[in-house]
């Protein structure tokens, strides 16, 4: 066995830093996994959260956690904290959580409700649009106006809030938008409400948390609950004449459920651009096993309401959305589930998971929140396991980046090629 030999503590020296990560994201190997410090390294996450986390479209919340007006959530993005809030038209906007008078965070809570945004400092007082509507003993040639909020980009893709920290975002995200709408449109995911909400933390790397996600390779062995709605032969496998059948079977019955699901005005068919966009992105409208209707430990729709009133079967498989570089999300016929993950350091990462189901369900009536939560619950903490445990596997001296699979790791690959070419851009100047 040859033993890794970068180091995990980069020369602190910031030309130097660069110099180091330019030369490990040159020779990354295609089809392996990334060299130790690209999970271990704090100088190396600080430019994960500057070129990936400040340039790109992060998922950071659902519609319906700011559902009416005046409602606000606060999330944290490495150093900045940005308030969303839904204004009195019924607008999501961004802002910095930061005031315009000497910097005070405005909003501590988590979530909440408020008439105006008021510092608790000095009592600078801002309207839901963000405009300064009111500053005491600033004199008469102060100019209000030029006191704003600072705005945060923000988009509503049907329910899916994604932020960018940058002046200037991503431009290709509107066609991701205007591809995914109709995947996403007869869920009705703006019309919900927030059923449960979840923060995991992992301790490890947030590449690791994305890695693990982008595979069903560790299904079998790991997640018993999740793959109880899983066909066997659904989620990718070295194909030979010991599956041929099985494979051939599942591919018919995908075949005959997009032919329904399409009739029903239900677009179904996958769309991969992982990795060939800044704004990376795949989905898929996958049938499920047994009862087939939603990801429960029986297979049946944890609501009895469905999400939409178009809806004329609970039967409409799962409609899984991935988003680069931190989200995926699943829509049913009866509740979306989405994740959202978040780096808190090199070694630490935060996943936010979101239950929704429509706005008139009634809990104990059409759900039960353990039942809706159960199987991603157990499965989000067998993950947590397993990164944990290959955060401490590259920590070791013995780590050195291994295989993927051709056919079940094929989308880790992709994140990881999205990831180095995205690093590649920031590093030498680009987008
Ligand atoms: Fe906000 Fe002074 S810092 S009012
Ligand atoms: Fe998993």
């Amino acid at each position: 066995m040859t033993t890794q030999t970068s180091t995990v503590t980069l020369h602190p020296r910031a030309a130097d830093v660069q110099a180091q990560l330019s030369a490990l994201l040159e020779r990354r190997r295609a089809g392996y996994s990334l060299e130790a410090p690209f999970y271990l390294s704090e100088e190396i996450f600080k430019a994960d959260m500057e070129y990936v986390f400040g340039r790109h479209w992060i998922f950071v919340a659902v519609a319906p956690q700011v559902a009416e007006p005046g409602d606000f959530i606060t999330v944290d993005v490495g150093q900045d904290s940005i308030l969303i809030v839904r204004d009195d038209d019924m607008n999501i906007k961004a802002f910095h959580n930061v005031c315009r008078h000497r910097g005070s965070r405005l909003c501590d809570e988590h979530q909440g409700s408020l008439g105006n945004i008021v510092c608790p400092y000095h009592q600078w007082t801002y309207d839901l649009e963000g405009k300064l509507i009111h500053a005491d003993h600033m004199g008469d040639t102060f100019l209000r106006e030029q006191h704003s909020l600072h705005k945060v980009h923000l988009r509503n893709l049907e329910g899916l809030l994604f932020i960018c920290l940058a002046d200037e975002p991503p431009q290709d995200f509107e066609e991701v938008a205007a591809r995914m709408r109709p995947y996403l449109a007869p869920h009705k995911l703006n019309e919900c409400k927030v059923a449960a909400q979840v923060e995991l933390i992992e301790e490890g790397n947030w590449k690791l948390t994305m890695e693990n996600n982008r595979e069903c390779y560790h299904c079998v062995g790991n997640h018993p609950e999740l793959t109880i709605s899983l066909y066997e032969h659904g989620f990718g496998a070295q194909p030979g004449p010991q599956n041929a059948e099985g494979i051939a079977r599942f591919e018919q019955i995908v075949k005959d459920s997009h032919a329904r699901w399409e009739a029903m005005g239900l677009p179904s068919a996958r769309i991969e651009e992982l990795d060939t966009r800044v704004t990376g992105f795949r989905t898929q409208r996958l049938p499920m096993d047994r009862a087939g209707e939603s990801q429960t430990m029986n297979t049946e729709v944890a609501c009895k309401k469905l999400l939409s009133d178009q809806f004329t079967e609970k039967s409409l498989g799962g409609l899984s959305f991935w988003t680069q570089p931190n989200s995926w999300h699943h829509f049913m016929s009866d509740h979306v589930v989405s994740f959202s993950v978040i780096p808190l350091s090199a070694g630490r990462t935060m996943v936010r998971t979101t239950w929704c189901v429509h706005k008139d369900a009634v809990e104990g009536v059409d759900y039960d929140v353990a039942n809706l939560t159960a199987v991603w619950n157990a499965t989000n903490d067998q993950d947590r396991r397993l990164v944990e445990f290959s955060h401490a596997g590259a920590a070791s001296k013995a780590y050195e980046p291994g295989p993927y699979s051709p056919f079940t790791e094929s989308l880790v690959e992709a994140f990881c090629t999205w990831y180095v070419d995205r690093m590649r851009a920031g590093v030498s100047g680009g987008r």
